[in-house]
């Protein structure tokens, strides 16, 4: 779908995001040829550059991350053609005059915060008393979106005293991820699944989102966050909501988040006995979590495992078991939805039966993975055996499929569309912090310490009780 001219302001345009993920994405979408010719791109920040050190910093991160097969010397250049900069001081209230002068009134202007939270409000009040923003503009906002309700709830006062809801564009970049929105497309585009995608037919599902990395580098965020707050907040609870919702009644922004909000409004408390957390332990060459976050006595966790529960009549009984950590045994993300036992077995050797699992990989190898039960090939009579109905989006799609947008190169075109369906919305986060909160409290009020881990395991030993004690299994974590 074609994008209609715009100016894209990137507040904290030096800093690690704006260079590793929005200006490679953009670069990538103008080789796709999505750019309209009068797109332009706005770098600010404090740094005293000027527009062509700006571009020349551009021309590093773009060499750094784009493929070398879609570095076209051409294309390059006309796209720092489009990058402008100005220096630019909230704070001390300097720069926005020359903002002002470049940003144009006629066409959709977006404003991205890739700042720290405390800058949104002078960042929002400044776009409008300086007379920048037009009556149509969109602020685009990152996470971590507070630490906790009030804090959330603090931001979206601040940001709606200036904007409205509808201009806001709240990023969780796992809404942007193909596999994610593959979710919705499986459950509402065949009708295959939808007559079975409740307590009735479904024993369990599995949310893990499992990470090789650790901590060290950005340890002193990290430790003031923790694994729940970092992903299960956000990503995972994406995830969750869209597994759970009910069918929106159209594929529109409003309708899906009305769904979500239901989903996460419905979401138990969770109780002590249903939550595990570990830090990992130095090994495998890198050092432990205490040493990356650089707190000896850090009591944050870099894994957690919840068992939680959606309180509503599709999901009664139906657990819904979600894990997340750094420094795990492989880099993985995936959704497993199993199903139950046929209610009986007309077959007398019952030695190979499994459960039907619909595995929804988001990455490595997008896809989905659909196990089912067939007669084992040959002669020995009627024996079972599990077998993958196994399909790769690469493969499926051809070299078209494999050559996927990043998340941030479609939200950011999601931006310009005006399309926030793949954005939060403030209800959203706001009651996803108000599940979280007390979850957070309790293990504070106990004084609960997470487990160590070994490096390079699939977590600590008590994550496998969590399933265990249900009768259940993790699936393993691999690539
Ligand atoms: C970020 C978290 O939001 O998501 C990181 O802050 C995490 O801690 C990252 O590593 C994972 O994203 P992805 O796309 O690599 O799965």
């Amino acid at each position: 779908i074609p994008v209609d001219p715009f100016d894209l302001v990137i507040f904290g345009a030096t800093g690690d995001l704006a260079q590793r993920k929005i200006l490679p994405g953009l670069f990538r979408r103008h080789v796709a040829g999505q750019m309209p010719t009068d797109a332009r791109v706005i770098g600010a920040a404090r740094s005293d550059l000027s527009s062509a050190e700006f571009r020349a910093m551009a021309r590093e991160t773009i060499a750094a991350h784009v493929d070398p097969a879609l570095q076209d010397a051409a294309l390059l250049e006309d796209f720092l053609s489009r990058l402008d900069y100005v220096a630019l001081d909230v704070q001390a209230g300097t720069g926005w005059e020359a903002l002002r002068s470049l940003v144009r009134p006629d066409v959709v202007q977006a404003f991205y915060f890739s700042v720290a939270p405390v800058l949104f409000g002078d960042l929002a009040e400044g776009l409008q008393a300086q007379g920048i923003a037009g009556p149509g503009a969109r602020i685009v906002v990152e996470k971590p979106f507070g630490r906790d309700l009030a804090s959330a709830q603090a931001l979206n006062a601040t940001l709606a005293a200036h904007f409205e809801e509808s201009q806001i564009y709240r990023i969780d970049h796992y809404l942007g991820k193909e596999t994610v929105q593959n979710l919705m497309a499986v459950r509402f585009a065949n009708i295959l699944f939808e007559p079975l995608w409740n307590a009735q037919y479904i024993d369990h599902v599995q949310i893990t989102v499992a990470e090789t990395v650790g901590v060290g580098g950005r340890g002193a965020y990290y430790d003031r966050s923790g694994a729940l707050r970092d992903m299960v907040q956000n990503h995972m609870m994406q995830l969750l909501c869209l597994i759970a919702m009910e069918p929106p009644w159209h594929f529109d922004p409003d309708a899906v988040r009305d769904e979500k909000l239901k989903v996460i409004r419905a979401l138990q408390p969770v109780g002590r006995g249903d939550i595990v957390r570990g830090q990992y332990l130095a090994g495998g060459g890198g050092p432990g979590y205490l040493e990356d976050a650089g707190n000896p006595s850090s009591d944050t966790e870099s894994y957690i495992a919840l068992r939680v529960h959606v309180a509503n009549w599709r999901w009664k009984g139906t657990p819904f078991y979600l894990r997340t950590g750094k420094r795990l045994r492989a880099r993985t993300s995936e959704i497993a939805i199993t199903f139950k036992e046929p209610p009986h077995s007309i077959f007398d050797d019952a030695r190979g039966w499994r459960e039907n699992v619909l595995v929804i990989r988001l990455q490595p190898n997008e896809g989905i993975n659909l196990k089912v039960m067939i007669k084992e090939p040959g002669p020995g009579g009627m024996r079972l055996v599990q077998v993958p109905l196994d399909m790769s989006f690469a493969t499926a799609l051809g070299a078209e499929g494999a050559d996927m947008p990043d998340a941030y190169e479609r939200l950011i075109m999601d931006v310009i569309r005006g399309n926030q369906t793949l954005f939060m919305r403030g209800d959203e986060v706001e009651a996803a912090w108000a599940w979280t909160d007390p979850i957070i409290a309790g293990w504070q009020a106990r004084g609960d310490r997470p487990q160590p881990y070994d490096a390079g395991s699939s977590g600590p030993e008590d994550a496998l009780m969590l399933m265990h004690r249900d009768g259940r299994r993790w699936r393993e974590i691999r690539e």
